[in-house]
């Protein structure tokens, strides 16, 4: 009788170890991935891999409209974050009220990368849109919408959450116009009581200048409501610290 006594609690004690590296590695939080609103009717216009020339003109082109759009940004890709041209057009977006993301620094493949390396082009990029917009994003679109329990893990580290999209509008597959406009036309028939979150290129010509009025306007006739991405998904909170800008320094340089 008092061996069993003694010898149960060893034996739990022995699972429990065994088990324990295994089940902390489990538990390990991972961001949420979003791929589309929570509300019905609702589109979310997002638009990756600025800065470049046109992300002052998106802007224009939403404010003209009065809708709001998401603008998921690389710190070095196109052009780096830091030239003057990015820092104006970020801080001017940011002022109309649409909402700044993280698109990572050098727009890489995070799946082959370490997690160091993941953190590293994360955080970077957060420190670049807390000195050139004074914010750090809760929202990060990982390149190519490329993801994995690391990737996850390592926003989740962040706070971040992950945000992908439901309507690749192909833009950069070298579409035109014509042929882009009509995918959002596609969708919206296909899916008529669906969220749309579309996929843009802020540093396309096409997308800056030719597409968006006439989307913007087939989908109010279609009764969307357009919203950022945060609103999308529900989130009161796109960023997750809010200052201002900092002053240009040598350290605002790719
Ligand atoms: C994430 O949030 C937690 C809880 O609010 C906070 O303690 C931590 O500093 C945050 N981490 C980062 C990297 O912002
Ligand atoms: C869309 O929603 C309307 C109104 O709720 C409904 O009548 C219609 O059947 C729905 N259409 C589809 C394709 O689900």
């Amino acid at each position: 009788m008092k061996l069993v006594v003694l010898a149960l609690p060893a034996f739990i004690s022995a699972l429990l170890s065994s088990a324990s590296p295994v089940h902390s590695h489990e538990k390990k939080a991972l961001a949420t991935v979003y791929r589309q609103c929570i509300a019905p009717k609702t589109v979310a216009l997002t638009f990756d891999d600025g800065p470049f020339n046109y992300e002052a003109d998106i802007v224009d082109a939403l404010d003209a409209a009065g809708v709001k759009g998401t603008f998921f940004l690389n710190g070095k890709n196109y052009r780096c974050i830091y030239e003057a041209i990015a820092v104006a057009a970020l801080q001017k977006a940011y002022k109309s009220g649409h909402q700044i993301a993280s698109h990572t620094w050098a727009h890489l493949d995070l799946t082959e990368l370490s997690a160091s390396q993941i953190t590293s082009e994360m955080q970077r990029t957060n420190t670049a849109l807390q000195k050139v917009v004074g914010v750090t994003p809760a929202f990060v679109r990982p390149p190519f919408g490329s993801t994995n329990n690391n990737v996850r893990t390592v926003a989740a580290s962040l706070n971040q959450t992950v945000a992908l999209w439901n309507l690749d509008t192909e833009d950069w597959d070298g579409r035109s116009a014509k042929q882009i406009i009509a995918a959002y036309d596609s969708f919206s028939r296909g899916n008529p009581n669906s969220s749309i979150v579309s996929l843009g290129h802020s540093p396309l010509d096409v997308t800056a200048h030719q597409v968006l009025p006439s989307v913007i306007s087939s989908l109010k006739q279609k009764g969307y409501t357009f919203v950022t991405f945060a609103e999308c998904v529900g989130s009161n909170t796109p960023y997750l610290t809010i200052a201002k800008p900092g002053t240009r320094d040598n350290t605002w340089r790719c």
